[in-house]
This record gives C-alpha cells, sequence and structure tokens, in this order.
C-alpha cells in the first residue's frame, strides 16, 4: 500500500475562479494538457467542442453557453498528484462556488488583461478572503491589446487590499506582444507568431544583458521599456515572501496566454512549488491533521444526473485526512449511520473511473441515494469528527411553485426536495396554510430556469411558477417566538425551511429594521447555522 504520507505530501487541491470569459475553461483545458489528460488540438474549434466534453454537463448549459455546475478532476505532473476544482462562472451560481471553494486549498484567479477586475472576479474574491485561502493570479490574453501591468497590479492592491508580486513580467502587447521576463530565473521566454495556438511551445531564453540576442527577438524598443521595467520592479525591493502568499495577504502575478499555451507551464511549475498540500480543517472546535491516518471528509457538492444514462446523484466529498479505501464501513456523523460509500469515484478530466483509494485533498464522488446533504461528515468511526457546517446563502428571490398537473404529486415532491437537498434552490412553505404551494428561493434567477427544466426532463413534471415581492429572507433566532403574535408589515411573510426553522421574508431592509424595531427582543440571522 503506497505510503500514506508522501501521498498526502504530494497532492494539491485548487479551485480556478475568474469572471465569464476571462479564460478560465482555456486555462483548465491547458493544464490538463499538461497533465497528459487529455490530449486536444488547442485550436479554437477544438476547445469548443471539447469544453462541453470536459466541464460542462447540462444540456441547458450547452443551450445557453455557460458553465452552470463546477466539475472536478485530476491528474498527474512531475510526481504532484493535482485537484483542480472548475467553477461556475455565472454570477447566479455564486453559491455553488462557495461551497466549491470551501474544498480548495489555494485559488487561481483569471483576469482579462485588456479588462482587470470585472464584478465576479470581485465576488469570488471576497469569498476566498474570508477563507484566507492563498490566490495566485494569471493575467490573460497578452496576445490581445491589453491595459498597463502597472495599472492591473495597482488595481488589484487596491480593490482588493492585497499585495501583489509579478513572478514574471510582460513585454509588449497585442500585435507587439513579445513574450514575458521571468524575474527568479533572468529570463526571458520569447512568444512569436509560431506560438499562436500551439499546444506545447519550445522556449526561446535569452538573458537581460544579451543585448543583441534581445534585440533580434524583442526588439530595441522593448528592450529598452523591459530593462527599465525591470530596473523599476527590482529597485522597489518587494520581497517575494512565501509565507505571505501562504497566508493569502499577498498574490504572485504571472502574465500571459492560455489560448496560445504561453505561460503555463512556468505558471505551473512555480504555483506547485508554492501551494501547500492540505491543510488541517477545523471539527467539533478541534483541528483535524491531514495526516492523521483515519479517514474524514464533508460533502461540499450534490449532483443529480451527471451521466442521463445513469441517472445518478453523485456526492462530492473533499477527504479531509487519511486514506479512503473502497470496501471498509465509514460513519456518517449527521445519518448517525454505517455505510459503505457506493460507487467511489474520481473525475479524471472527460473518464469517470471507479477508485479504490484516495487520500487527504482528494476529492472523491460517491453514489447517494438521496441521503446526504451539504456540509455532512463522513469518517472512519470512532473519530468523533464534524466539520464546520457551509453557510447557506440568503436567497434573493422567491417564487411560488404548483405542478400543473394535480396527478403528480409524488414526483414532483420528490424532485423539488432532491433538487433542494442538492443546494440548487432553498425550498419553504407558509406553516398551517395548508396550501400546497412551495415557495422557492434563489440566489440568481436562472436557478428558476434550472429548476424548470429539470423537473421537466429528470422527474416529468411541469410547473407554474409566480413570482413573489421579497427579496430578503431572515431566520428567526429563537425558537420559542410566537409568531403570530409578531407585529410585522402587511407584505412580510411567515415561513418555514424543511428542518421547521422559522423565517420571515421581507420586501425591504425598512421592514426588517420595522420587525426589529416594533418586536422588542426579536433576533434575526442573515444566514443559517445548519
Ligand atoms: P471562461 O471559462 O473564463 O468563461 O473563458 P473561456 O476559457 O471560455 O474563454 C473565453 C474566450 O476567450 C474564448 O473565446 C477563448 O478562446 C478566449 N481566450 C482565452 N484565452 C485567451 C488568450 O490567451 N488569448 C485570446 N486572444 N483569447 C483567449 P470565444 O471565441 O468566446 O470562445 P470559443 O469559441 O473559443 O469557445
Amino acid at each position: 500500500m503506497p505510503d500514506l504520507k508522501k501521498e498526502i505530501e504530494r497532492r494539491r487541491t485548487f479551485a480556478i475562479i475568474s469572471h465569464p470569459d476571462a479564460g478560465k475553461t482555456t486555462l483548465t483545458e491547458k493544464l490538463l494538457l499538461y497533465g497528459g489528460a487529455i490530449q486536444m488540438a488547442g485550436s479554437v474549434k477544438g476547445k469548443a467542442t471539447a469544453r462541453h466534453a470536459v466541464s460542462d454537463w447540462m444540456e441547458l448549459e450547452k443551450q445557453r453557453g455557460i458553465s452552470i455546475t463546477s466539475s472536478v478532476m485530476q491528474f498527474e505532473y512531475e510526481g504532484y498528484c493535482i485537484n483542480i476544482l472548475d467553477t461556475p462562472g455565472h454570477q447566479d451560481f455564486s453559491e455553488d462556488t462557495y461551497r466549491t471553494l470551501m474544498a480548495a486549498d489555494s485559488a487561481v484567479m483569471v483576469i482579462d488583461a485588456a479588462k482587470g477586475i470585472e464584478p465576479q472576479t470581485r465576488k469570488l474574491f471576497k469569498i476566498c478572503a474570508m477563507r484566507h485561502i492563498p490566490i495566485f493570479t494569471f493575467i490573460n490574453k497578452l496576445d490581445r491589446e491589453a491595459r498597463s501591468p502597472y495599472e492591473l497590479m495597482e488595481e488589484l492592491e487596491n480593490e482588493f487590499g492585497i499585495g501583489t508580486y509579478p513572478m514574471n513580467w510582460p513585454i509588449g502587447c497585442g500585435r507587439d506582444f513579445k513574450g514575458v521576463y521571468d524575474r527568479e530565473k533572468r529570463e526571458i521566454l520569447a512568444f512569436n507568431e509560431f506560438h499562436r495556438g500551439q499546444n506545447k511551445i519550445q522556449a526561446i531564453e535569452c538573458r537581460l544583458d544579451e543585448a543583441d540576442k534581445l534585440d533580434g527577438l524583442i526588439g530595441a524598443r522593448l528592450r529598452q521599456t523591459l530593462s527599465d521595467d525591470i530596473e523599476l520592479l527590482d529597485g522597489a525591493g518587494y520581497e517575494f515572501d512565501l509565507e505571505e502568499v501562504r497566508r493569502g495577504k499577498l498574490s504572485p502575478v504571472f502574465f500571459g496566454s492560455a489560448l496560445n499555451n504561453f505561460g503555463i507551464e512556468p505558471f505551473l511549475e512555480r504555483f506547485l512549488k508554492m501551494t501547500m498540500p492540505p491543510l488541517p480543517r477545523i471539527s467539533n472546535n478541534d483541528i483535524i491533521d491531514p495526516f492523521d491516518s483515519r479517514f474524514s471528509a464533508f460533502v461540499f457538492k450534490i449532483q443529480a444526473n451527471m451521466n442521463k444514462a445513469h441517472r445518478d446523484r453523485v456526492a462530492f466529498m473533499r477527504i479531509c485526512s487519511g486514506r479512503f479505501e473502497r470496501d471498509r464501513d465509514y460513519f456518517h456523523v449527521q445519518g448517525g449511520k454505517t455505510l459503505r460509500l457506493a460507487q467511489p469515484q474520481q473525475l479524471m478530466a472527460q473518464e469517470r473511473a471507479i477508485i479504490d483509494e484516495a487520500y487527504a485533498g482528494d476529492i472523491i464522488g460517491v453514489f447517494d441515494p438521496g441521503i446526504f446533504s451539504i456540509g455532512d461528515t463522513i469518517c472512519e468511526k470512532g473519530m468523533n469528527a464534524c466539520f464546520e457546517g457551509i453557510p447557506t446563502f440568503a436567497p434573493e428571490h422567491f417564487a411560488a411553485v404548483e405542478r400543473v398537473d394535480t396527478m403528480k404529486r409524488k414526483q414532483f415532491e420528490k424532485g423539488i426536495t432532491q433538487i433542494a437537498q442538492e443546494g440548487a434552490i432553498q425550498i419553504f412553505h407558509e406553516p398551517h396554510t395548508g396550501v400546497e404551494e412551495v415557495i422557492v428561493g434563489v440566489v440568481g434567477v436562472l436557478q428558476f430556469e434550472v429548476l424548470e427544466y429539470r423537473l421537466k426532463t429528470e422527474y416529468g413534471v411541469d410547473i407554474r411558477r409566480r413570482s413573489m415581492p421579497y427579496e430578503l429572507v431572515r431566520w428567526v433566532d429563537n425558537e420559542e417566538t410566537d409568531i403570530p403574535a409578531l407585529n410585522l408589515t402587511s407584505d412580510t411573510k411567515w415561513v418555514q425551511d424543511f428542518k421547521g426553522n422559522n423565517l420571515l421574508l421581507f420586501t425591504s431592509q425598512w421592514c426588517i429594521n420595522w420587525a426589529l424595531q416594533k418586536n422588542e427582543g426579536l433576533s434575526l440571522r442573515e444566514f443559517n447555522k445548519d
């Protein structure tokens, strides 16, 4: 059996985040290419078809051309075992991204060099900052007109309040893009037209003091600019501090072009050295060491029907400690039961493979007969682990949903409950009214479309949806509160979630303030603690 410590030490688990179109998918594919996990022509056309095969799975995603759900891919590179967590770019699915980031040890943030920070980058960064995970920045599309690298770095520092350290420095951009200067090796990695669209490029290396050779490669004007830039950067005297990187306070910045596969391999190599193997995780206020030989994991994602032929549901879990073994029984803490995880699998690019073992840092998917919920802990019996829950985002859009065909009650309930368990939507009902409508809350309106589509295609149920005017939801803190006796504005609605917790739906902050002012002792929470 492989050595536990060695196996865990070589694990690197990270998420790639970006605003849609910055190049996340392209970068992911190039990384997989280096790992030999996929073979691809690398042309734009090839990429477009391959992309659906690699990370998208729902028809809806294909129709709308967006990546909705996140997937996980594992590959080997130079002795490292790498787990990439792909995240949905669309803002309506930021909750899914948040959960995925809970499973990652670091994040790679892809930024379009012409656009700089965009709204979704901002949101995702905040989530990373909340978890203090190290963030590595890849500034992409240097083969196109780009903003000044100084300006881009300044924007990152000012907006995010972190330090930046350029690991390499671009030489020109757009038609004039000539490559990057590697600040550690003090060498130039030259780019020329030959590279455009290539899968693997041969680096042309050249030092700053090789003036003639350099002039031939990048021209006298760019050589002068580069010398000035490097003098300025080196003179600025910022020390590279790996500890600061690991604390999430300093972001190493790389420039390149994912589409042209330029700057990817140096990025990958440097990145792997800077990121860490799996980190300890907090459980029951205790710390679980990843090298503890006992297996423990938490569920961060539940995904249904990834494969139409199987109609199955998969719970993705991040292993936090020890070794997972296929034929052993483990304890599902929330369910209070011992069980054998069925069909444990990992995604190797397009392929789903059944695995016999996996280690801390790895993400495994297991067959879920409907028993797991997001945030659940699975561990070796007697270990008494229970990882911190993953908070639920407060939904911002609400609709009353009912089935069109009254005969399909069972399918409707099953479908809507399962989709809610996956965390894609939240469901509520009005207590004591006998109304059969379900109130659905979502973080982004696109989730309503997904719900409608999935109920129809997977459960055969058509629904009617009526938008509701609520925008804010608060959980009532004290279980003893007599809700009907509260003094609330007439447009405030009392509902319960499927665990029986009381909530209030409000149309505005003003109504929340009213409720708090008029009802002494009322305490409201923005997040659900469960
Ligand atoms: P995303 O996952 O972050 O949403 O972005 P994605 O990789 O899909 O890239 C968005 C577009 O940007 C794609 O073009 C892609 O080919 C292009 N792109 C990515 N990296 C680079 C780069 O380094 N240079 C240039 N010039 N373009 C880049 P598209 O035409 O929108 O899509 P497709 O037809 O290629 O799929």
